[in-house]
């Protein structure tokens, strides 16, 4: 970590941006759901889940607003695993970053990766949640509701309307808690 942050200072330096523009964090980066509409677009639907053409999760959202089951379910996952640091709705708190912003700037991987092995950086620590069930089984439902949120494909607040359950996403659950 420690080479990283100092090619984003010195990246920070030689383009002339101020230093607070090292951002540790992606968070602190807004959001213009526009610049980041290509990332989310659905190329394929897979037993009640949504894909990109390059096989990342992603999530659908129908013109009534009715949520696919993912993203439903990662709202509840995010609000008994996460929401304590992270906020309601992915909106941050005075002690742990904005993560819906995270969910829209982070690679996916890279985003799986601090949420399976943790991340410390002086006081602030994002626990690992490599070995807890509640989460990895549900850590693409996570994702996709943090990233419809941070795109505001999602309002604040619990999904009204949602897709049902599959027969897929049970079975895969089940196989996952065992
Ligand atoms: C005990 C508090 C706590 C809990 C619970 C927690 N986090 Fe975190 N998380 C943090 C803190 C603090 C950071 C910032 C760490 C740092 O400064 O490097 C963080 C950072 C992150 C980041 C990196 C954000 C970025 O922009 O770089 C992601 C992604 C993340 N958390 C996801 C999650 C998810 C998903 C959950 C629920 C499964 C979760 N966190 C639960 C405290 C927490």
């Amino acid at each position: 970590m420690r080479s990283a942050s100092h090619l984003l200072v010195t990246l920070a330096l030689s383009t002339g941006l101020p230093f607070a523009a090292a951002a540790q964090s992606w968070s602190d980066q807004p959001v213009k759901p526009e610049q980041f509409q290509d990332d989310v677009v659905v190329s394929y639907e897979d037993g009640g889940m949504y894909f990109t053409e390059d096989d990342i999760p992603t999530y659908n959202v129908a013109e009534d607003g009715t949520v696919d089951w993912p993203t439903f379910s990662g709202f509840r996952r995010y609000h008994s695993e996460c929401h304590v640091c992270h906020g309601p709705d992915g909106e941050g708190s005075t002690y742990a970053p904005k993560i819906k912003n995270s969910a829209v700037h982070m690679d996916y991987y890279d985003f799986y990766d601090v949420v399976v092995n943790g991340r410390q950086n002086g006081n602030s620590v994002m626990p690992h949640f490599g070995d807890n069930p509640n989460v990895m089984c549900y850590l693409n439902d996570i994702y996709v509701y943090l990233k419809a949120r941070g795109m505001e494909a999602v309002p604040r607040g619990r999904p009204g309307k949602k897709e049902a359950k599959t027969d897929v996403i049970r079975e895969m659950e089940d196989a996952c808690m065992g």
